[in-house]
């Protein structure tokens, strides 16, 4: 290759800065002068817009399916994303969801748009699921509802409506929530902060220091961000008391209850995980509920999830629900529509239903078999430490309650993958790897 020729160098004022322009094997090459001798490439009105952006860490949770699938190691073990596995490592596909999928290949014959709050019938069907049968907000029809892409797609289609209502209003979140809360609600515009919530020395929820932070610091107006049931990330559930007692702030303080309830259905059972919102329901004017069928129908490609507002009259409703609507109207317009076509047909079919019901109890009670296990094979690795709170917590996560350290001995060491924050999903677990995950937390103990 010939060796670039600098056949010339200019100096001139452009833009009120010295530029010099230096013709390199006949090309024009523009660089400002900054101090002595550092040349830095001269845009001049065309500076990309891309290039000063700061690079974004891996999400916490994503990337570990990522380093998962890369790590050549046969006896790795996954237990990062929060997806529900089998005895063989495998997410299945719900027998009942098959069934419901096939129906729809055979009747479905247009896919038109749908709505910009999706399927009118899904809704319904999803209020109940929530709120339960013969709720009284749905009777009086105080609820605006809308079909969301997943969960996630909930909680952002409420929060973009808070702001709407309350600009930069305050959400309160538990210390720790799942990570993507924090992401969801800035992008939004709301305002965050934090109310303690699990006690890392008890490994339960510190309700006394929940209420008094909720009790002296949060304001009328503000949300208090709560999980309907199966905490993620520690396991740890508010009881019915306490669920009843943040009913009674929020009604004394004017606080706006936020429930995000991902796990229906995973801890107790599809009504029991859903007695605390129920029960705080019926006790405030006001309330927001991001709903997900992506862990109890198994959907969670197909992103399918409900935002409900509850609101003091039917006629707020109306306009709190055309308010959802523009704002999904002005992000992606209307949401997809298999997911939720799925969960309605299997909903409106009582023998659809009765399967889907039955295999959600299968999955629910192996991952408290799971608990059960995973507290008896540590105490056989020879771990001296008391893991019994592993079967007290509900849902697919528990925290082990090691440090960073440990936590990168055991990515690293020993093939096992967890969120940083110590969350492992037991779900991940299975007969042969449970053992050798005893092993692992025994040696980095
Ligand atoms: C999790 O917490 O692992 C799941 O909710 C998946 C996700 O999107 O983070």
């Amino acid at each position: 290759m010939m060796p670039a020729l600098v056949s010339k160098i200019l100096l001139k004022y452009c833009e009120k800065q010295l530029l010099s322009i230096v013709l390199l094997s006949g090309k024009a090459y523009t660089f400002s002068l900054l101090g002595k001798a550092c040349l830095q490439p001269y845009f001049g009105e065309k500076r990309p817009m891309f290039e000063s952006l700061p690079s974004v860490p891996a999400d916490p949770i994503l990337h570990l399916a990522v380093m998962h699938r890369e790590d050549t190691n046969p006896n790795k073990v996954d237990l990062g994303l929060g997806v529900y596995k089998d005895e063989q490592g495998h997410t299945p596909i719900m027998r009942a969801v098959v069934a419901a999928e096939q129906r729809l290949l055979d009747l479905e014959d247009t896919k038109t748009y749908v709505g910009m709050a999706g399927w009118a019938r899904y809704n319904q069907l999803l209020a109940d699921v929530v709120l339960g049968a013969d709720n009284q907000p749905m009777a009086e029809c105080r609820v605006a509802i809308a079909q969301t892409p997943g969960g996630t797609g909930a909680l952002r289609v409420i929060c973009d409506f808070i702001n709407a209502a309350k600009p930069a209003a305050k959400v309160w979140v538990g210390k720790p929530t799942w990570a993507n809360h924090h992401a969801i609600i800035k992008s939004a515009g709301l305002t965050l902060a934090e109310f303690p919530y699990f006690d890392a020395a008890t490994h339960s929820v510190d309700f006394a220091a929940m209420m008094a932070t909720l009790e002296t610091e949060a304001e009328a107006g503000d949300l208090v961000l709560v999980h309907g049931c199966c905490h993620n990330p520690s396991g740890a559930d508010l009881n019915l008391e306490q669920w009843r007692a943040l009913g009674e702030l929020a009604h004394k303080k004017g606080l706006i209850p936020f429930v995000d309830i991902a796990y229906q259905g995973m801890g107790d059972g599809m009504e029991e995980d859903a007695a605390g919102l129920r029960l705080v329901a019926s006790m405030v004017d006001e309330m927001v509920i991001a709903s997900s069928c992506s862990k109890n129908f198994g959907l969670y490609r197909e992103r399918t999830g409900t935002a409900l507002v509850i609101t003091k009259a039917a006629e707020h409703a109306a306009v709190v629900q055309g308010q959802m609507n523009g704002v999904i109207r002005g992000n992606y317009s209307m949401p997809p529509s298999h997911g939720a076509l799925v969960v309605q047909t299997i909903l409106e079919d009582p023998e659809l239903k009765a399967d889907w019901l039955a295999e959600l109890a299968e999955v629910r009670q192996r991952i408290a078999r799971l608990r059960s296990e995973l507290v008896q094979a540590l105490q056989a690795a020879g771990v001296k430490q008391d893991f019994s709170f592993i079967e007290r917590q509900k849902g697919m996560f528990s925290f082990l309650g090691v440090d960073k350290d440990q936590v990168n001995s055991l990515v690293n060491d020993h093939s096992v993958y967890l969120v940083g924050s110590s969350r492992i999903n037991v779900a991940g677990l299975n007969d042969t790897n449970m053992a050798n995950f005893a092993k692992a937390v025994a040696a980095v103990l």
